[in-house]
């Protein structure tokens, strides 16, 4: 199993690119599930995640190329309608595969996602949804089984709390249903925003993009046609990349980045006191005079990410006083709390709510990552350490940062893969 060694306690500088948003890409690569033509699409990030969707497809008889960060993919031959455990086991978000399959063949098979580090994460929503656009829908040997012989038809949906990948399988099915159906209480992201233009493009009626309320018109199991896609940028690998800037108080540029996406993000780093220019496609941060204490209350988009959580809280580690952040979306999303206590963190946790003790000297540690984002707060971590830090389990890290000993290398840190 890999390993990250880094000697911490280094500046950084220089420019870093930023790669496409992988929770973007995969509904995206879902969506050709719904395609009559071969689809291409580029700035894809070459990370496990995507690899493990674009193997499901395969597994289903798809067929695609995946190089340069580009892949064209024809769903054609798509033949079977069943995502087995073995895959679904490894990505959660292979549940997007849903919504597209049953609306194509009126029939699949998807293995239930478990529960996971950061929560039990459950599939209710999605299930009543598509069981109110006319599936039948039962839970059998650990697989959601949905049927719908006749096609889905459009419904009036009102999700009970918003969801992402809720909102995406309901518009990929909505997309080929019969009629109009309109998504309440539907999930702002810029990469749910993406997927509604995307089918947009590819000849689908939908009003209210981005907005609480969607209307989309289905074909009525007629394929789609899509142009060309260019995924949008990562904007949590954009966060972390600034918050690796702001924890070795160096100055750094991120470039092929979108600003405006990271709004929530951007305003939390100026309270702490750092510098920011930006323009239409960049970002450089600067250091702070003194790293002020912050509050943070994660939320829906545009609100905090709760997927930038783990990183501010690394970064709270050096302020000068007492931060507080207050974790609404996911009921176990602080496993990263006893592993930074290794670097000497002062962590305090009442139910969802962590106070953060500052400033603290932080000192490298052997650390294991638990999940995706709470590893790239355990590399931020050691890169503000003194001495060495090794991250262990770092196959989260890879499921959804591109290259990044690579990318921070470049920038001056010292750091390295090693095998256990
Ligand atoms: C997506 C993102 C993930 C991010 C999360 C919140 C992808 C691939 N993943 O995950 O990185 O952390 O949004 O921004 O895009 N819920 C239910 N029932 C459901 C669905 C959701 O109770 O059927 C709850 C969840 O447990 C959670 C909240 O709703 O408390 C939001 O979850 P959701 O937006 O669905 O997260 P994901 O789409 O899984």
């Amino acid at each position: 199993m890999d390993y990250l060694r880094i000697i911490g306690n280094q500046r950084l500088k220089g420019e870093v690119a930023i790669s496409g948003a992988k929770n973007a890409a995969l509904p995206l690569i879902a969506a050709t599930i719904l395609a009559k033509n071969e689809v291409k699409i580029s700035n894809l990030p070459a990370v496990q995640d995507i690899k493990t969707l674009l193997k499901l497809l395969e597994n289903l008889g798809a067929s695609h190329s995946f190089r340069d960060n580009t892949a064209t993919i024809d769903t054609s031959s798509l033949a079977s309608t069943i995502a087995t455990y073995d895959i679904v086991r490894t990505m959660r978000a292979s549940i997007l595969v849903l919504g597209p399959l049953l609306a194509r063949f009126g029939h699949c098979e998807v293995s239930l996602p478990g529960g996971c580090a950061i929560g039990q994460r459950p599939i209710d929503l999605h299930l009543k949804a598509l069981e109110q656009m006319g599936a039948t829908i039962s839970i059998k040997s650990g697989y959601v089984i949905a049927e719908a012989p006749q096609g889905l038809h459009g419904a009036r949906i009102i999700f009970d709390k918003v969801t992402v990948t809720g909102t995406e399988n309901i518009l990929m099915a909505a997309a080929l249903a019969k009629g109009e159906t309109t998504i309440i209480n539907a999930a702002k992201e810029p990469e749910v925003i993406q997927l509604c233009e995307e089918l947009q493009k590819a000849g689908v009626e939908i009003e209210g993009i981005g907005q609480n309320e969607i209307r989309i018109v289905g074909t009525d199991r007629e394929p789609l046609q899509f142009l060309d896609i260019h995924v949008i940028p990562d904007r949590i690998e954009a966060g972390t990349y600034l918050c690796a800037g702001a924890i070795t108080q160096s100055s750094i540029t991120l470039q092929n980045v979108n600003p405006h996406h990271l709004e929530a993000v951007l305003v939390k780093f100026q309270q702490m006191g750092y510098g920011l220019d930006t323009d239409e496609t960049s970002i450089t941060i600067h250091p702070a005079s003194t790293i002020t204490p912050i509050s943070i209350t994660t939320s829906e988009y545009p609100g905090f990410p709760t997927d930038m959580q783990a990183q501010f809280m690394a970064l709270s580690l050096l302020a000068e006083g007492t931060s507080i952040i207050e974790e609404r979306l996911f009921e176990n999303r602080f496993m990263h709390v006893s592993e930074l206590r290794r670097f000497g963190a002062d962590i305090k946790l009442k139910g969802n709510i962590a106070t953060i003790i500052g400033p603290t000297k932080l000192y490298g540690a052997d650390v294991m990552a638990t999940d995706l984002r709470a590893s790239s707060a355990l590399v931020l971590a050691g890169l503000a350490a003194q001495g060495q830090t090794n991250v262990h389990r770092i196959y989260h890290l890879d499921r959804g940062y591109e290259a990044i000993e690579k990318k921070l290398g470049a920038l001056g840190a010292k750091i390295f893969r090693l095998r256990e």
